[in-house]
């Protein structure tokens, strides 16, 4: 008699940790005619339904990128305007993030934060302390080589011996030391480039680029995202799938 094996459909990977590079705001807003500031406001707008979906999803890492070291570079109007926007939502949505279990990390430096905006955010950490359901980092003024450098002047304050360098004892001084490696970053905005986002965590990430402008991406466009990143096959130097 023919044996039958009982297979069970594997499960899709799901990645551990997902960062959005949250892009295209700005030219959301040119086509519309609007400034480009209610381009931001209608990109902060959006990231309700997809927050929600990844926590579904079981996602147990979110890293979004809000601002980067180098944004300071734009007009000032834009910058406070931006950071007025921010400084709104952290304080509204923390609250909705608290009730499904989110914990809120904010990834980057306080340096330059108007004393309204660091409240908003020290309040978000302190009112989500306890969940760990799904951690959000909120990449807030931040950068990939400030990051390290950050990393490396911490390592020669306490006085670390060479010898006690490795990929470990580094990754300790990080911004956020318990987030795992990146295993994708999506990029909205059809550039394809990663914009000094944790660049020593994505050394081995999966990259999904869209030409959908930030404000129009929607669950339907991140659940490709996630089927495409299921579809991949990760290999980190060796010769079998991991
Ligand atoms: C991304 O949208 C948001 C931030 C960088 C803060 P942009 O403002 O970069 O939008 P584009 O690239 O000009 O369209
Ligand atoms: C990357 O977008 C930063 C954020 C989304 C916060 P940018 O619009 O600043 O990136 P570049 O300048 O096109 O590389
Ligand atoms: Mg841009």
């Amino acid at each position: 008699m023919k044996k039958t094996i009982a297979v069970t459909p594997k499960k899709k990977p799901i990645p551990r940790h997902l960062a959005i590079i949250m892009d295209g705001n700005g030219r959301w807003a040119k086509k519309r005619g609007l400034s480009r500031l209610k381009g931001h406001r209608a990109g902060v707008k959006n990231l309700r339904p997809i927050i929600k979906y990844m926590h579904d999803k079981g996602v147990k890492y979110v890293t979004l990128y809000a601002f980067s070291t180098e944004n300071w570079n734009r007009p000032e109007g834009e910058v406070n305007g931006l950071f007025h926007i921010l400084e709104e939502i952290i304080g509204k949505e923390s609250k909705e993030l608290k009730k499904y279990g989110v914990r809120i990390h904010h990834i980057g430096s306080i340096k330059g934060f108007s004393s309204k905006l660091k409240k908003s955010i020290s309040e978000a950490l302190e009112l989500t302390k306890d969940n760990s359901d799904m951690h959000l980092g909120v990449a807030l003024n931040y950068g990939g080589r400030a990051e390290i450098l950050n990393a490396v002047k911490g390592m020669i304050a306490d006085g670390t011996q060479p010898n006690k360098v490795n990929e470990n004892t580094f990754k300790k001084y990080l911004y956020a030391p318990d987030f795992p490696d990146v295993d994708l970053v999506i990029r909205t905005g059809g550039e394809m480039r990663i914009s000094n986002l944790l660049i020593w965590q994505t050394a081995y990430s999966e990259y999904y680029f869209t030409p959908v402008l930030w404000p129009d991406f929607g669950v339907e466009e991140l659940e490709e995202a996630l089927t495409a990143y299921s579809q991949r096959q990760r290999r980190f130097g060796g010769l079998q799938p991991k």
